[in-house]
């Protein structure tokens, strides 16, 4: 049965690539699927080990799950810590996965930067856990932004290695099930999970320069719409975006070469849930003069609401804080199900 997961980091400025990449399929998914959706604060410590705002930056981003309009009581919403399942598969699979694998990541290259022997081991081992918060449920489906497809490359390949290394363990117990694998079946524990990426808005780009990808961490907040901007500051920082003087091609073609316009054509067509071919065919011959404002206008339409909302339910941080104390003891309920018998695979003496 598909069971969708995905996590989000509390790292702070939480913006419209988050939102239109990930928050917003969350949001989609949860009509049709089970869903299960997680603030990985133990992530966040990869990045920052000392965080006094680490309990505020994780309510922050549950008020962005519930302002976009997660529904907590049909789906789970939790933060990571609270289900010490996550950290336990983690370190079973630090034992599956190879250093090798770690070290070819493009996201631990570029955080480590040159002194790599300085890294921290957790920032090296960082896709082991996220591999361990999508298989502790077995999930099927994990939306993310384009940036998360290499780790979730890593997890199938950690799922498949675990399948294949307890191969008899896992058919002697039974617990098996199908899994297909291009034109064949095997019998396995962990299902080889998709990705769900895709659409206009799979990676949206910073405003001030089309190559690098709007981020959390850009010490410039005109690269970024932060889901907290007000109506104001939305408009500005659209208006104050770079792009070069022609006008929008008809074709998406004309915008090879043009990175600037291409990602804020994603943006329109990404907040108006539409192709960027379709925005073209509206937007096509017009200048930015004409573009910019009209995409300001669609981006306060759809994104103040819930910076409002956010702000009303960042007030009330004992809600939040009894959302993911549910939401924590249900996901805690799944995860333990599923270690019990991951530990019986092992051969891990228990009871
Ligand atoms: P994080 O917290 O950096 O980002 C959260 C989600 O936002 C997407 N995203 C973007 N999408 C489009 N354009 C952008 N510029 C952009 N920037 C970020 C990310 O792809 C992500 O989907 N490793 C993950 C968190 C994680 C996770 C997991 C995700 C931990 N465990 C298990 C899925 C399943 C991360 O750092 O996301």
């Amino acid at each position: 049965k598909p069971l969708i997961f995905s996590g989000v980091q509390p790292t702070g400025n939480l913006h419209l690539g988050n939102y239109l990449g990930a928050i917003r399929k969350f949001v989609a998914l949860q009509e049709t699927m089970d869903c299960i959706y997680c603030v990985v604060d133990l992530h966040s410590l990869t990045a920052q080990l000392v965080h006094e705002d680490l309990k505020d930056q994780t309510r922050q981003i549950t008020a962005a799950f519930l302002a976009a309009g997660i529904d907590p009581d049909k789906h789970i919403v939790f933060n990571q810590s609270r289900v010490m399942q996550h950290a336990e598969l983690a370190w079973i699979f630090n034992c599956v996965a190879r250093i090798g694998w770690m070290n070819r990541m493009t996201q631990f290259k570029d955080k480590a930067g040159k002194d790599r022997e300085n890294a921290s081991l957790g920032l090296l081992a960082y896709p082991s856990l996220m591999a361990a918060d999508i298989l502790v449920y077995r999930a099927t489906h994990v939306p993310v932004g384009d940036d998360q497809k290499q780790h979730l490359e890593l997890t199938r390949d950690i799922a498949q290695k675990f399948n294949n290394d307890f191969s008899d363990r896992i058919a002697e117990l039974g617990v098996g099930v199908e899994i297909q694998m291009g034109d064949e079946t095997v019998n396995g524990f962990f299902p080889l999970t998709e990705p769900v990426i895709g659409g206009p808005a799979a990676r949206i780009m910073s405003l001030r320069d089309g190559s690098k990808k709007m981020s959390k961490s850009d010490p410039s907040d005109l690269s970024r719409i932060n889901l907290t901007d007000d109506a104001d500051t939305i408009s500005k920082k659209i208006k104050k975006a770079k792009t070069d003087p022609e006008a929008l091609p008809s074709e998406i073609a004309g915008l090879a070469g043009r990175p600037e316009a291409e990602n804020l054509v994603g943006i329109y067509a990404g907040l108006a849930d539409t192709s960027k071919e379709a925005v073209l065919k509206e937007y096509g011959g017009q200048q930015f003069s004409v573009f910019k404002p009209a995409l300001a206008d669609l981006a306060v339409e759809k994104m103040a609401p819930i910076a409002g909302e956010m702000r009303r339910l960042m007030a009330e941080p004992g809600h939040i804080d009894s959302v993911l104390r549910n939401g924590g003891e249900r996901a805690g309920v799944l995860a333990e199900a599923n270690m019990k018998t991951v530990r019986d695979i092992i051969g891990l003496l228990q009871g």
